[in-house]
């Protein structure tokens, strides 16, 4: 990656074609992280598939990319269907005859006391979070195999380290690393990497609408950034960055892993402010 200088001064990552001739293919990829790495990957030179339940959405990324002269489409899906999933890949495999990655982005969360939560809505999180990636890995590998290419599984912090009130999605995530891990195991003969990301914080519309289910938002969104050591949380841009790196070959000798990538969310036992929710027994 080099870098330039922007006409304000900022500094600027100038592309370097580091996915020149691969085609990816981005679960949610129509809002926050999956978005951001859509429009990193497609400035990296790959062609992307930009798959989300929301038709619009992803319609609407699809085309920024092919506004920037990049080549993209758009593909309506709910991961959580196993037929949807395989006609998915069939349809990528149709319309660009390979696929070398595959971002395992997808997934929806429930900020629910365990008791609160109702066997549908604890089903409907397992089926996005866990039984699509399990789904989009397998309808993918053929072409992934014949390619030796990189699948990159989004986690979350969750999956490492507990957090209060979100038992069904933390589940996931955990689940999500081990089956990272396990499967890094099965292909690494086969060629295919598979690693995990683990974010804490990260501004996109599905934090927010987490702030917004809270008694007082302003102030979670606060707690939220002071609880990462670096005062604030990330931004997209910087998650896809990652999963740039990881999808690439610059991470050729990297498999099996769940990279943390949170600011100093975990560090500092006994140090900072602590949040109000955790002196007050997990509310706002
Ligand atoms: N934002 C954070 O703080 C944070 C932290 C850690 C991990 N993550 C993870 O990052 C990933 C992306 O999250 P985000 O924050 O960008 O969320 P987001 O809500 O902005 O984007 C998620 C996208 O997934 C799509 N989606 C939901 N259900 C789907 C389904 N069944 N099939 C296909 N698409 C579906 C949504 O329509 C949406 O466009 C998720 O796996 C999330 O768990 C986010």
């Amino acid at each position: 990656m080099a870098y330039g200088i922007g006409v304000n001064g900022e500094i600027e990552r100038c592309p370097s074609d580091k996915l020149k001739g691969k085609v990816a293919v981005i679960t949610g990829g129509g809002s926050g992280i999956g978005r951001a790495t859509a429009h990193l990957f497609s400035r990296e030179g790959a062609k992307v598939v930009v798959c989300d339940i929301n038709a619009a959405r992803a319609m609407s990324v699809a085309s920024e990319l092919v506004a920037g002269n990049k080549e993209a489409v758009s593909i309506t899906t709910d991961v959580s269907s196993e037929p949807a999933v395989e006609s998915m890949m069939q349809n990528v495999k149709d319309i660009y005859g390979q696929i070398d990655i595959l971002f395992n982005n997808a997934a929806v969360i429930l900020p629910k006391f365990i008791e609160q939560i109702e066997n549908h809505e604890w089903q409907r999180v397992l089926g996005v979070n866990l039984s699509g990636v399990f789904y989009c890995t397998k309808y993918a590998l053929p072409y992934l195999k014949s390619r030796h290419g990189s699948i990159v599984n989004m986690a979350s912090m969750n999956g490492l380290v507990g957090q209060m009130r979100n038992p069904a999605y933390s589940a996931t995530k955990g689940a999500v690393i081990a089956l990272t891990k396990s499967l890094a195991v099965d292909l690494a003969p086969l060629g295919v990497r598979v690693n995990a990301i683990c974010p804490a914080g990260v501004m996109t519309p599905l934090l927010e609408e987490w702030f917004q289910q809270q008694p007082n938002p302003e102030r979670a969104r606060s707690d939220c950034d002071l609880s990462h050591m670096m005062g604030r949380i990330a931004t997209a841009d910087e998650i896809a960055q990652l999963a740039l790196f990881l999808a690439s070959n610059d991470a050729s000798f990297i498999t099996g892993q769940a990279i943390p990538i949170e600011g100093g969310a975990t560090l500092g036992y006994g140090v900072g402010p602590k949040p109000e929710w955790s002196r007050g027994g997990g509310g706002y």
